[in-house]
């Protein structure tokens, strides 16, 4: 090469300058961020997040069950792809929802209140957590345009549960996500092991821990205590222990007996649209519908409560079938690429729900972390949709079953068969 080529090739990169564009030189995907979220966090708080239920199984079959389906592209132009679709009558500018997450103000300062602002700005809709760590008033001061959702259990005391339905509806949020996968708390034995607790207790340990991750750390001590102040309910001072004690401590009431009834009773006293969230039975799926349930979120909790519970995806077809198109379906567990939401999508799926990704961002970088991890979401959409070969998620819908196949299903013709015996009755070989 001549000096001139050379000079030619030779670039220099400037500094980031803001906190995305950091981002952007750094994390080309969901499991980059994780990376990053793992240098960030303690091992404790991050074992928190990443953590399922006893052996974890039903948490690394969320994950191998996309692996499990296959694009089947089909040849075409693709012209003015479009990701936007509505949900719930309100409109969303891709089909991916922030699910909700406890105790988040545990993995960054700005907790909620950040993961809302950046849900906002993409416009896409986000469930808040009973067991968040800001107020719901807030959450919504800090995002009036968010379409927001808030998390709750199916509690059976109905003082209670009025005093925070009124709550959520003055605070303008528009539907309620109901936990069904909650009676009893998984067994998280990460979290035992590291001796786990919200908020981190002080001890030698989480001192040391902190040490190690003194961004974390300042952040942790520099704000507000970690408090659950969507409870109305009297909680003791000091560090809880992640044992089903603690949940039953802060969500005294919901673990009482409660049923179908419950949710009927629920149904009346709601005026908006209503998602039971924790349904991979197709049975439950028939009856929601049949009570008037708007939409239902199936999901295993991200493998975090029942382990074995069968991976959303795995029962997707079954229960799109059995709905008949009666309530919507949101599907979350394991969803780590654009790729995952378009073959959710193409099953039959109205939308999908993220929780770790958005977690892992938050922790990296707050605000700006989700919000990558948003960008990077609707980049791999659309890159997929492109090359499937489909302009809109309306057409995916239709079409998604002739776009995807799992690797168990029959091989199925799709043209005619040939007529050409191929030779093989020549040589005494019926065709
Ligand atoms: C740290 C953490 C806290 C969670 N807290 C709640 C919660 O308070 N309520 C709830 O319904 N689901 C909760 N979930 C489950 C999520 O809403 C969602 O179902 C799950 O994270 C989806 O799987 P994914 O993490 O693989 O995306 C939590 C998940 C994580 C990771």
């Amino acid at each position: 090469m001549k000096f001139k080529d050379i000079r030619a090739l030779a670039t220099v990169q400037g500094p980031a300058r803001t906190p995305s564009e950091r981002l952007s030189r750094r994390c080309y995907s969901v499991e980059d961020m994780r990376r990053l979220a793992a240098k960030r966090l303690p091992g404790s708080i991050y074992d928190y997040i990443e953590g399922g239920g006893e052996d974890e199984v039903s948490l690394r079959r969320n994950r191998s069950s996309f692996d499990d389906w296959s694009f089947l592209p089909k040849w075409g132009s693709v012209e003015n792809l479009d990701l936007s679709s509505s949900l719930l009558g309100g409109p969303v500018s891709m089909p991916l929802t922030l699910a909700p997450t406890g105790g988040t103000r545990l993995f960054h300062p700005d907790g909620e209140s950040a993961v809302a602002r950046a849900a906002e700005e993409a416009r896409v809709p986000y469930g808040l957590a009973h067991l968040s760590t800001t107020p719901m008033e807030q959450v919504s001061a800090a995002a009036p345009g968010l379409r927001r959702w808030f998390n709750i259990e199916p509690m059976a005391d109905k003082a209670e549960l009025q005093a925070v339905l009124d709550r959520a509806a003055a605070a303008g949020y528009e539907a309620l996500l109901v936990n069904v996968d909650c009676r009893a708390i998984g067994h998280r034995e990460r979290d035992y092991r590291n001796g786990f607790t919200a908020p981190p207790s002080i001890k030698l340990k989480t001192v040391v821990e902190g040490a190690l991750h003194p961004r974390w750390a300042l952040g942790f001590l520099a704000h507000d205590a970690i408090a659950f102040p969507n409870l109305d309910a009297e909680i003791p001072q000091g560090p809880l222990s992640s044992t089903p004690d603690m949940w039953r401590t802060l969500l005294a009431g919901s673990y009482e007996p409660t049923d179908w009834d419950d949710i009927r009773d629920l149904r009346a006293r709601w005026n908006g649209p209503i998602i039971l969230k924790g349904v991979v039975n197709p049975n439950d799926a028939v009856t929601a519908a049949e009570i008037g349930i708007d939409a239902i979120q199936v999901s295993n909790h991200g493998g975090r409560q029942l382990d074995h519970m069968a991976a959303p995806l795995d029962m997707l077809p079954d229960i799109v079938d059995r709905a008949e198109g009666r309530l919507e379906i949101i599907v979350d567990g394991g969803i780590r690429r654009g790729s995952d939401v378009i073959k959710a999508i193409a099953l039959g799926a109205d939308a999908c729900s993220i929780g770790r990704p958005y977690l892992y961002g938050l922790a990296a970088a707050g605000q700006a972390g989700v919000a990558h991890v948003l960008k990077m979401f609707r980049a791999e959409m659309t890159r997929t949709m492109m090359l499937l070969g489909v302009s809109t998620i309306q057409e995916l819908r239709l079409e998604g079953r002739d776009l995807i196949r799992h690797r168990n299903a029959p091989f199925a013709r799709t043209s005619p068969a040939p007529e050409a015996s191929h030779g093989l009755e020549e040589m005494g070989i019926p065709s």
